[in-house]
């Protein structure tokens, strides 16, 4: 598995998240380029059918960072993004896909550093794990 180059997707908020990566591309902070970024207005905007269509699409892991707790800037999107994951965490256990390939993490426009360790480690991770294999919607390890 050493040549396994992981494939993941990352849903960034626009007012803090995408920011963040933004900040991290002008100061040069490397993060993997496995990572592919997707702005969307507001975490609260990313459906949990966006992810699961995101791994059958191919992606070995997926990530949606948005605005820490009370920074969102449509109030309560990031509340409603938090208690939708915890169902769409149910939902990868159901059909079988390791918990570790779906991160949920709050980043905000100062943050590049951790949106570098994040996306860093997020990749590290998912090079661990190998890449997802869906056979009838579930995961074959
Ligand atoms: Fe960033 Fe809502 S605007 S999470």
């Amino acid at each position: 598995m050493a040549d396994f180059e992981p494939k993941i997707v990352a849903f960034l908020c626009n007012w803090c998240s995408y920011a963040g990566a933004d900040k991290a591309g002008g100061q040069k902070l490397s993060y993997s380029p496995n990572v592919k970024l997707i702005r969307v207005m507001c975490s609260g905007r990313v459906d949990p059918q966006f992810v699961m269509d995101a791994f059958r699409q191919g992606a070995d892991g997926v990530m949606v960072l948005g605005c820490h707790p009370g920074d969102c800037h449509y109030r309560n999107g990031n509340h409603k993004t938090q208690k939708r994951m915890i169902l769409l965490e149910k939902l990868l256990q159901q059909f079988g896909i390791h918990k570790e390939r779906f991160l949920l993490d709050w980043v905000s426009a100062g943050e590049s550093e951790k949106f570098q360790k994040l996306t860093n480690s997020m990749n590290e991770k998912i090079a661990e794990l190998g890449p997802l294999r869906l056979t009838g919607n579930r995961e074959v390890s």
